[in-house]
């Protein structure tokens, strides 16, 4: 596509955009920036916040009363979707990390380079931190889910997506009184990095 946009198609989009652009200092994306910025846009800033949104109905459909309890004070919303971002985050795993020095963890030791995956969903579940985790509860105080990683690699568009969330669940709510679910879902994700269901069937 960016050759293609590049060349002979240059249209009216972000990906034209970012081929166009220009620094003041004349400098350029080179093509690997470019694929770079199209995988974080789409990957990092699109995908997880479409599963968020996906997610958090399924999660609100298939708990009624909660659905019920949002509708009636949409003040909830703030802590409704923090609820969702702890009970079905979109993003399982962190990136890869490496030990730097020799350390202990969990029982096991860690060489220099050694490679540790934290696992953010489970982690968003663990009881010692919520009572009853696997209960989708959007009263409770979720703070400190790490949906959004944690430290120096922390989401940059964290922001940007509780919003996106927000918006999109509100105008959903109100012009969709009679919102429901039309079947199951499509199949959960494979793999490992993105949690997000395929299709979510639904009727208003
Ligand atoms: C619900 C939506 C989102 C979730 C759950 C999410 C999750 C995450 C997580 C877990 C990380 C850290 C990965 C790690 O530590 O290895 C991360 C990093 C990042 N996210 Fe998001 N993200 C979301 C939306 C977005 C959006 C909308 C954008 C941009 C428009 C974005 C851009 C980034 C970038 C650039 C990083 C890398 C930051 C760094 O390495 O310093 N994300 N995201």
């Amino acid at each position: 596509m960016i050759e293609d946009k590049r060349c002979s198609a240059p249209a009216d989009d972000l990906l034209s955009d970012l081929i166009r652009t220009t620094a003041e200092d004349g400098d350029r994306l080179s093509r690997e920036e470019l694929r770079g910025m199209a995988f974080v846009l789409l990957v990092a800033g699109h995908e997880t916040t479409v599963n968020l949104i996906s997610s958090g109905v399924h999660a609100l459909l298939t708990h009624p009363e909660q659905l019920a309890a949002l509708r009636a004070d949409m003040t909830l919303l703030d802590g409704a979707v923090e609820e969702m971002l702890r009970y079905e985050g979109p993003v399982e795993n962190a990136t890869f990390r490496y030990a730097a020095e020799p350390l202990e963890l969990a029982g096991r030791r860690l060489a220099p380079g050694d490679s540790v995956m934290i696992g953010l969903t489970a982690a968003d579940r663990d009881g010692t931190r919520y009572p009853e985790p696997d209960r989708f509860d959007i009263h409770r105080d979720p703070r400190g889910h790490i949906a959004f990683g944690h430290g120096i690699h922390y989401c940059l568009g964290a922001p940007l997506a509780r919003l996106e969330a927000k918006v999109a669940l509100a105008s959903l709510l109100e012009r969709c009184p009679d919102l429901a679910a039309d079947g199951p879902p499509g199949p959960w994700l494979p793999g490992m990095l993105m949690r997000g269901v395929r299709s979510l069937p639904v009727r208003w």
